[in-house]
């Protein structure tokens, strides 16, 4: 007969478990379930208050739609998502660029268009040019790299908040030839409030936190043979850079428009900045984050 306790209860759980297939789910199942009770444990919680976390859940849950992951979201506040990326860097069989979270806009099916392109489809203030080259871990240009960017707009939103998700707006895709090099012209992108109105939103108003992330541009880069890149470019003038609330930004990634003669586009002020991939590991992918459309399609 069972007679467990606060503690012996963590033990008979693991047992009960023992049985998974997966020996990488096991491991991972068996480590969240000892560490929740430690963590229910040191703060001795109470019923009231486990009811509220599950309230909480619940409430994460439901602000989900097609358009808005509020669990992604959850996860960036915490900083799980910066640790997860953090962990990711550290696997690469070689050092390449410094990840940052793909966060909750990333959208699949950008079609790709010519070095160059606008990818703004109404810019209303002053163009910048973005530019760099695409290189492995030694220098050597990649050809047929591919470089999605996506951003929000002067006003800090982006497509899927202001056009609801109907048509896509401030996102590029590009192909790199021989040279390996990349570019085309965007606005500078305004920093931005994650999203306020819901239950991440609330706890986060509750902590005192500004809820801000500095502006900044997405990118996820990739090429055959090489590690997945997702990062994202930082404008290190943002007053937000030093207390992102997402804790995305390096150092490393931080970057600044301003006149360049090299720039492909004259006459337009340009953030230079040069990717570098590292080769590849078998069936791993970097995302930290996924298109919100796509992960509502496979719940359901
Ligand atoms: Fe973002």
């Amino acid at each position: 007969m069972q007679d467990l306790d606060e503690f012996t209860v963590t033990d008979e759980t693991v047992r009960q478990m023992a049985g998974t297939d997966n020996p990488r789910l096991k491991e991972i199942a068996d480590a969240a379930v000892r560490h929740l009770h430690a963590f229910a444990r040191e703060v001795n919680l109470t019923p009231a208050e486990w009811i509220q976390g599950i309230r909480f859940m619940t409430a994460v849950g439901h602000a989900c739609t097609p358009l808005r992951q509020e669990f992604i979201l959850l996860s960036d506040v915490l900083g799980l998502s910066a640790v997860v990326n953090a962990l990711h860097d550290k696997k690469a069989k070689e050092l390449g660029s410094q990840s940052s979270l793909l966060g909750p806009f990333f959208r699949e099916g950008v079609e790709v268009t010519p070095m160059g392109t606008q990818i703004v489809e109404k810019p209303t203030v002053e163009e910048i040019v973005v530019y760099g080259k695409i290189t492995g871990n030694d220098g050597s240009p990649l050809a047929n790299a591919l470089i999605q960017v996506w951003q929000t707009s002067e006003r800090g939103l982006y497509d899927l908040q202001e056009r609801n998700g109907e048509s896509m707006d401030m996102r590029g895709t590009f192909r790199t030839g021989p040279d390996g090099i990349y570019y085309f012209r965007t606005v500078r992108p305004l920093g931005y409030s994650i999203p306020m109105d819901g239950p991440v939103g609330e706890m986060v108003m509750q902590q005192k936190r500004h809820g801000m992330r500095p502006s900044h541009i997405h990118c996820l880069v990739g090429a055959e043979g090489y590690r997945e890149l997702v990062t994202a470019l930082y404008f290190g003038d943002d007053p937000f850079i030093d207390s992102d609330t997402v804790f995305g930004v390096s150092q490393s990634l931080v970057v600044d428009a301003h006149e360049d003669p090299a720039s492909p586009v004259p006459g337009l002020r340009a953030v230079h900045y040069d990717f570098r991939l590292a080769k590849a590991t078998l069936g791993e992918s970097g995302r930290v984050g996924a298109d919100p459309t796509k992960l509502m399609k496979a719940a359901e």
